[in-house]
């Protein structure tokens, strides 16, 4: 009867210990980064979208300095929302060379953000021609990026 027990109390345990790794591993697979990136760049591209019109309408550039850093800080956080192993599912567009040319991916993303940080500075000086360069600069950074690292849209 005592023998019994142990072997209960051992199965028990061996179902406990199975539940915590397989929840380990759950989390592991947690956050959906692809479903992240995406909504990550949609989200720079509506920020830039609005700087776009603001500047078209000839509106002050002191006001976007949020926009800017906004773009600066995504800029920085792009390499880490590609890490290895997630090149496949949800109809993701990243190609493969963004990890087998990763120092170029990188330096990709540093473009962006040194394009953005001029911006930056742009709006808080308030200098529209300054602000325009860096604008077309970041314009440059996103679409270079993409012509290397992106699956062309059909
Ligand atoms: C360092 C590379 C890089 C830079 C810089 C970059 N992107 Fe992207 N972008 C990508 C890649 C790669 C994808 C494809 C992501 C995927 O499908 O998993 C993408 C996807 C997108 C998408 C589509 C998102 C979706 O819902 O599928 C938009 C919109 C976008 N980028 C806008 C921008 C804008 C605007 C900028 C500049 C402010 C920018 N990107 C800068 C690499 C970059």
């Amino acid at each position: 009867m005592i023998m019994r027990k142990n072997v209960l109390a051992l199965v028990s345990m061996l179902a406990i210990g199975g539940a915590v790794g397989g929840a380990a591993v759950a989390r592991a697979d947690g956050p959906d980064i692809i479903g992240i990136r995406k909504a990550g760049m949609d989200l720079v591209f509506a920020v830039v979208g609005d700087m776009k019109r603001s500047v078209e309408a000839g509106a002050d550039v002191m006001p976007l300095a949020d926009n800017a850093t906004a773009i600066a800080r995504w800029a920085k956080q792009i390499p880490a929302a590609f890490p290895e192993g997630s090149d496949k599912g949800q109809d993701t567009a990243a190609l493969p060379a963004i990890w087998s040319d990763r120092a170029g991916f990188e330096k990709a993303s540093t473009a962006l953000e040194v394009a953005a940080g001029k911006l930056a500075e742009a709006d808080k000086a308030g200098d529209k021609a300054a602000f325009a360069e860096a604008f077309k600069a970041t314009g440059a950074a996103c679409g270079g990026c993409h012509k290397a690292y992106r699956v062309k849209k059909s």
